[in-house]
């Protein structure tokens, strides 16, 4: 872990928006999960989500990551080819610009667990284009970095959750994406590893100017992010500097 653990925002945030929400809302049926939520996010900026169970943070990634689409509402989102509105995105389209622009590291789903930890790593450099050899060096040496030098011919399933999150960090810095997004990544852990975790997550972060949005419970996490955002009942409750 030692090589890119941080000890906190190493990179300053700037003034340049990287994605601004408006009005958004969603409902599961008759569940509110989201009511005319407003959130922009700066590049470089880590800013986590906080709330009660239920209060709309895992809602409020997925829309801003675009795997769900919002009832009503606005999110744009600045990349390389200028800014466009996920919200109202193709289907098509928003998986194709999660693939390029965004960073996930999340409890489940997001690595493909019949590959290995080497391959999940290596997958988003070789649909960038490098070559076989060269993808599967730098993997392994991003996985190095993380201290999964061991494990780096496992497969996802045969990882302990902690393990596996940092695949996840690995795998997001192996993308050119300049946003990540965390649900819950310490939530599994054991306070050490939950340290090594975030460490490793906000160094990623700040490595390339990255932004960090990520959900959680833990206050140790909202402490070393930049801004906290507090949601209750699917509003945005408080927007403020950690406590
Ligand atoms: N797929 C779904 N179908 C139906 N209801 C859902 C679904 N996903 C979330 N909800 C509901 O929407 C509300 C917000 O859920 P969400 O998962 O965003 O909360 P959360 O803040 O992430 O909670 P937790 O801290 O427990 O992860 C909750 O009332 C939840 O029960
Ligand atoms: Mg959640």
């Amino acid at each position: 872990m030692a090589r890119i653990s941080a000890q906190g925002p190493a990179q300053a945030q700037t003034d340049i928006t990287r994605i601004a929400a408006a009005d958004v809302s969603h409902r599961y049926g008759a569940t509110v999960a989201l009511a005319d939520v407003a959130l922009s996010i700066r590049d470089g900026e880590s800013v986590a989500i906080m709330g009660p169970s239920g209060s709309g943070k895992s809602t409020l990634l997925h829309i801003l990551a675009g795997i769900v689409r919002p009832d009503a509402g606005t999110v744009m989102l600045r990349t390389s080819r200028g800014t466009v509105d996920v919200a109202t995105m193709k289907d098509r389209e928003r998986s194709a610009l999660r693939l390029t622009e965004f960073g996930f590291v999340f409890q489940q789903g997001m690595l493909i667990p019949e590959l290995t930890a080497a391959e999940n790593v290596a997958l988003p450099l070789l649909l960038n284009g490098a070559r076989r050899a060269e993808a599967a060096h730098t993997a392994e040496n991003l996985l190095d970095e993380l201290g999964l030098h061991g494990i780096s011919g496992r497969r996802i399933g045969q990882l302990s959750g902690g393990q596996a999150q940092r695949v996840a960090i690995a795998r997001a810095r192996a993308t050119q994406a300049q946003v990540i997004f965390a649900d819950e990544p310490t939530g599994a852990l054991d306070s050490r590893t939950a340290t090594d975790v975030l460490g490793a997550l906000l160094a990623a972060t700040a490595e390339r100017g990255r932004s960090l949005v990520v959900g959680t419970h833990d206050e140790r996490v909202a402490a070393r992010c930049d801004r906290v955002v507090r949601l209750r009942d699917g509003r945005i409750d408080s927007d403020e500097a950690p406590r």
